[in-house]
């Protein structure tokens, strides 16, 4: 059962129904000022850091769900509804929301008024725009009472939700006109306030949630909105809101709108206030004049599809197969944007106050972000970088507002510092902009110690090299990729973190997943070396990475699969001695992308058991079989009930490996079909089942021995950055390296031809790729501009230049 549809043309998925089954979203915002709206107006914004710069509050958990909000309420003679049904829950006569890229509007209609609230983030502001445009569509003339409504937060989202016996005393507000300024702790330490404003004047206002809602009253029925006005309340401490009001009357016909802003506005300490206890308003009101008319926020809306048209038209997919395009050309692509900005800080599984960035995450959303915006990218490896520790281990998380990192969670995750290499590498190919590596980092944020990036690669490479295990594979520390594989936790007390119980230096516990990174980024970085004519580093990290996979293919191996790992008392996990978790999908995966037992058919092996073993119609499983029970010994992994999360659940961001491997192999029928098991157009139609929206991915999707279907944990997920790479390099083939683009498919069969548009180093190049003979993999022939061409590399285009490709396979 679907609730919406795609809208290609309009780059849109069309809500039908507020009726979704979770509430379905989008984000506002690109780069400093965000926003999360639901298809029922909920959601809420903050200025870099959800947990530190929160504007508004947000109640997860809560029943009903989604009660906060970009609030519009319409009284209509004593009937009370909102454009996006919540929070009021009026039935509409009409209901649409349209997500698409980086605006949502709601269209609501009730008795022959319609009104459409349109959100938006403009490109380059710090601020929300929700215009309201109202429309009469009866013949009789209309009055209507208006209200927007947001609930602020006291800006540290964690103290604002815990420490209430300062923070009911210190909210503070001023109101000028139409502009309400939201300025609790600006008479302090703070230089940043928060406008909520409206074009037009006001009837009544209100700024105390107490005189909005009523003490016992609630957004879905506020008492002012019951009264039909606001009481023009100023609010001294308790809870700060804003909330404008308009009496209105619209003639037949006559349509009207009012543009609302939230707004972030930062002024230098010198220039705090403009009179005692008085805010300095200027840039805000500079702000508000920028937003003024139709016509300016018409054309920021405008600027804002400029914007992504320019960013998605550097990989356009035309294939025939309409739900492979609009993954592909669009949605894809956008969910990459959002997990770089975000990586699993604020959605509605992530509260924003858990979790800044991840460091490895961050890493991996590099790999789907980086041919969009790669200035953005450099930014951020050296961000990363900088986070590192001196012996090459890092930080596991950063707060973005910082940059500093999260002490509380530390370091001793010992993937980690090779997904460093991972990105910087990803960086080198898509750009070849060598300089970064040449670029002083500083180590654990002190820039007295700062060295060139390449100088942090190393340093990652050889913090694996020199932390093997008595088996000669990589320790696993605290964790690797699995965050909740905890070898050397032991934790029996309720509420201790799986992941920081106990030391990380555990010296037995070894990983065979991070063994195959390191000889997959390990090479990655040995050619890195080549290219800087560092022949004898070269040499010596290769020696380094066969012995690695020497130990993989032996002590890695189980017989019929890759081994998962060595627990602290060398004991294996993900084998068939054990009796449960018996194969585990992540080293298949890894070992496999990383070319190890190419040749002596252990990875032909490994990935039949996988299908085996581990697929399912919805996706492949992480492990079989799912623990029953809770084991010391592998930590949170073992908390989870069976299907769900780590513990046998669909875990979408390591399926894609496993469709890479296939196509290491070329295997692009099994390649394409386990693309297309989590891909998220291609369960719309179930989506009553999967619950999570149909238009990105979710992190997981509980697993063939969870009692309950369905996915959890949409957005922030590493699942869209690798599908990314898999759909478009390893599938479709088409390769950045460091010498240029290659053009290298595996894909189904039945796909008889596909085009790409690829913008790369400046150029752009439009791939036609013809598949005559039905065939999965290999080509037969190259022509770049009509002249045939030996081999796959594409020579390298000049900036600016346009360029024919056509690849026959065969
Ligand atoms: C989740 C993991 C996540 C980890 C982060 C665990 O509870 O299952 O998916 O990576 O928390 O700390
Ligand atoms: C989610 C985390 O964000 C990611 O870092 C981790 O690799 C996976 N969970 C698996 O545990």
């Amino acid at each position: 059962m679907r609730f919406g549809h795609f809208d290609d043309a309009r780059r849109e998925y069309v809500i039908t129904t507020p009726r979704t089954p979770l509430p379905w979203i989008n984000y506002l915002g690109s780069e400093d000022f965000f926003s999360l709206v639901s298809n029922t107006g909920g959601g809420y914004s903050f200025y870099r850091d959800a947990r530190l710069r929160r504007l508004t509050r947000y109640r997860y958990n809560n029943s009903p769900l989604d009660m906060d909000g970009h609030r519009i309420y319409i009284n209509d003679g004593g009937t009370i509804w909102n454009p996006g049904w919540q929070p009021a829950k009026t039935e509409l006569d009409s209901y649409t929301c349209r997500h698409g890229l980086g605006y949502t509007i709601l269209q609501g209609e009730k008795n022959g008024i319609a009104a459409a609230q349109e959100l938006f983030v403009p490109r380059g502001d710090a601020c929300e725009i929700d215009r309201l445009t109202l429309e009469n569509k009866t013949a009789a003339p209309r009055t209507l009472d208006v209200f927007s409504y947001v609930e602020f937060c006291l800006w540290d989202a964690m103290d604002d939700s815990s420490n209430f016996q300062r923070n009911f005393s210190t909210g503070e507000v001023e109101v000028v006109e139409s502009a309400i300024y939201h300025k609790t702790e600006y008479r302090e330490r703070r230089d940043h306030y928060a406008v909520f404003w409206a074009n037009a004047p006001v009837t009544s206002f209100d700024t105390s949630r107490d005189a909005f809602c009523g003490v016992y009253g609630g957004p879905a029925a506020p008492e002012a909105v019951k009264a039909g006005h606001c009481s023009n309340s100023i609010a001294h401490g308790w809870a700060p809101v804003g909330a404008h009001h308009f009496h209105l009357t619209l003639a037949p016909g006559e349509k009207k709108s009012i543009i609302f802003g939230l707004g972030y506005i930062e002024n230098p300490v010198g220039e705090k206030f403009s009179a005692p206890g008085i805010i300095n308003k200027a840039r805000a009101e500079a702000m508000m004049a920028r937003y003024a008319t139709d016509a300016q926020v018409d054309a920021a809306r405008r600027a804002l599809a400029d914007y992504w048209q320019e960013l998605l038209s550097g990989w356009q997919l035309t294939s025939g197969e309409e739900k492979l395009d609009r993954m592909v050309s669009l949605w894809n692509q956008y969910q990459c944007m959002v997990t770089f900005n975000m990586s699993r800080s604020a959605s509605y599984y992530e509260s924003g106050t858990g979790r800044g960035m991840g460091f490895r995450d961050s890493c991996q959303d590099l790999l789907g972000f980086v041919h969009m915006i790669p200035s953005r990218a450099r930014e951020r490896i050296l961000d990363i970088a900088a986070t590192q520790f001196a012996d090459g281990s890092s930080y596991h998380q950063y707060q973005p507002l910082t940059k500093k990192g999260n002490s509380d969670v530390g370091s001793g995750f010992n993937d980690d510092p090779l997904w460093l290499i991972a990105c910087t590498a990803a960086y080198l190919r898509e750009t070849g902009d060598w300089s970064i590596l040449d670029e002083p980092v500083a180590f654990d944020n002190d820039v007295t110690r700062a060295q060139p990036l390449m100088e942090h690669l190393r340093r990652s490479f050889r913090n694996t090299h020199t932390h093997l295990g008595p088996l000669g594979l990589p320790l696993i520390g605290r964790a690797d990729w699995n965050d909740c594989l905890n070898l050397n936790c032991f934790s029996s007390e309720p509420g201790e973190s799986f992941q920081t119980t106990g030391p990380s230096e555990g010296p037995v516990a070894e990983s065979v997943f991070i063994a195959g990174m390191f000889v997959k980024y390990g090479r990655e970085y040995a050619e890195l070396c080549d290219h800087l004519h560092l022949t004898e580093e070269a040499a010596s990290a290769r020696t380094a990475i066969d012995a690695v996979e020497q130990a993989t293919l032996t002590a890695g191996w189980d017989g019929a699969w890759f081994r998962r790992a060595y627990d602290a008392f060398g004991a294996p996990v993900g084998s068939r001695e054990c009796d449960e978790g018996q194969i585990f999908i992540e080293p298949q995966g890894m070992c496999v992308m990383a070319g190890i037992g190419r040749e002596t058919g252990q990875a032909e092996a490994a990935l039949k058991s996988v299908e085996e073993r581990l697929d399912t119609p919805y996706g492949v499983v992480l492990l079989q079989p799912a623990y029953t029970t809770y084991r010391l010994n592998l930590g949170e992994i073992s908390s989870y009930p069976p299907g769900y999360k780590e513990n046998a659940g669909i875990f979408c961001h390591n399926n894609p490996w496993i469709s890479c491997a296939e196509a290491v192999l070329g295997h692009g029928d099994r390649a394409f079909a386990v693309y297309k098991k989590t891909c998220p157009a291609y369960l719309e139609e179930i989506s009553e089942i999967h619950r999570t929206e149909p238009y990105v991915y979710s992190q997981m999707v509980a697993g063939r021995d969870a009692p309950t279907f369905g996915a959890k944990n949409s957005w922030l997920t590493g699942t869209a950055a690798w599908t990314f790479v898999n759909i478009s390099q390893y599938i479709l083939g088409i390769q950045p390296t460091l010498d240029g683009l290659r053009v290298d498919p595996c894909i189904p069969h039945t796909l008889a031809s596909y085009a790409v548009t690829r913008r790369y180093r400046g150029a752009v190049y439009h791939i036609r790729v013809e598949n005559p003979h039905a065939v999965q993999k290999g080509v037969q022939s190259v022509t770049v501009n009509g002249a045939p061409i030996a081999g796959t590399l594409l020579p390298l285009a000049k900036a600016g230049e346009n360029v024919e490709v056509v690849v026959t396979m065969g």
